[in-house]
């Protein structure tokens, strides 16, 4: 754990720091730094790769603003941090020459897929307040590692996206309550909680389909960092293994409220030509709700980076239930 830094290291991330021409400067007290000084087209030399992945571990997400990356560009970029994800099934709108691009294009998509519109199907999937958070494929036995998001067209105002640092919520419970959650764990599954329409719902249909779903620890050890990672989430966590529906609900409750506790939570206004990078094991985000009814576009890429299966505090890894093999996408 990280949680003995000194005093001088501290005083050192009050301020920004550069370092070879490259600035990280913080932005939230327990997460988020925005980093200058470096034209991600123009590619990384391994000093500012190791200044990135430094930033990315310690604030869990970093921003650059104006940059100019194409397809190519965006998957040269995250190759240089690890291997990228190549999905089998993709959105309609990604692009077929780069099959490690996912391409989000909102309301465009989801419509035509499910016969729904866009809005009632967000509705069906969130219909509680914390049901939007998730961690990118949390269901699979492992999640990608970190994810690369860049900003095509943006909103003029609205569609801001929300991250929270699981490693300071943990931090942040007592002590009592942290030894309680080490030893626990939670079943994930992709589509828990959503609410099916009346009559033919192919939504539904497709989840059970493709039915994705792993027991997680609640409590995760950073393989990087060390750092234990409160691991939950209101999109796929099901429930708590070992103990009753209502104690589980009630404990998920407890522990989701605390995951996204102001204090621990940063929110990107995006531009075109924005690059968020985040460490998908040790947070987790809201993608925004406040955008639907503006009707402006939002276009998106997205590139995983292939993760590790989760170790819990005793050692023992997550386990795979139905639809996910590690390293198989
Ligand atoms: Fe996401």
């Amino acid at each position: 754990m990280t949680t003995g830094r000194g005093t001088e290291d501290r005083a050192a991330e009050r301020t920004a720091r550069r370092v070879g021409g490259i600035e990280v400067r913080p932005v939230a007290g327990h997460i988020g730094a925005e980093i200058t000084g470096v034209d991600l087209a123009e590619g990384l030399d391994d000093d500012a790769v190791a200044v990135v992945r430094q930033a990315v571990l310690r604030w869990k997400v970093v921003f650059f603003r104006g940059q100019r990356l194409d397809h190519a560009g965006h998957v040269a970029l995250a190759r240089r941090f690890g291997e990228p994800v190549v999905l089998g099934r993709r959105g309609s709108v990604s692009p077929p020459d780069f099959p490690e691009v996912e391409t989000t294009a909102d309301r465009l998509e989801l419509g035509g897929r499910f016969g729904m519109e866009h809005d009632e199907w967000l509705q069906r999937r969130r219909h509680t307040l914390l049901r939007g958070w998730h961690c990118d494929h949390g269901a699979r036995v492992d999640p990608p590692a970190a994810t690369v998001l860049r900003a095509e067209t943006v909103p003029p105002y609205g569609g801001d996206t929300t991250w929270s640092n699981l490693a300071a919520a943990y931090a942040g419970l007592s002590a009592p309550v942290r030894a309680f959650v080490d030893g626990l764990r939670a079943e994930h599954r992709l589509g828990v909680g959503y609410q099916p329409r009346p009559g033919d719902d192919s939504y539904l249909r497709h989840l059970l389909d493709h039915q994705v779903a792993s027991v997680h620890p609640l409590v995760r050890v950073h393989p990087e960092t060390g750092e234990r990672v409160l691991f939950v989430n209101g999109y796929y966590v099901e429930q708590i293994v070992g103990v009753s529906r209502p104690e589980s609900a009630a404990l998920l409750e407890m522990l989701l409220e605390q995951a996204v506790r102001p204090e621990y939570t940063v929110r990107f206004r995006w531009e075109p030509g924005s690059v968020a990078f985040w460490d998908n094991r040790a947070t987790i985000h809201l993608a925004p709700s406040d955008n639907a009814h503006l009707d402006f576009p939002r276009v998106m890429h997205r590139v995983m980076l292939t993760g590790d299966v989760p170790v819990g505090v005793d050692g023992t890894p997550s386990q795979p239930l139905v639809g996910t093999r590690p390293g198989h996408w």
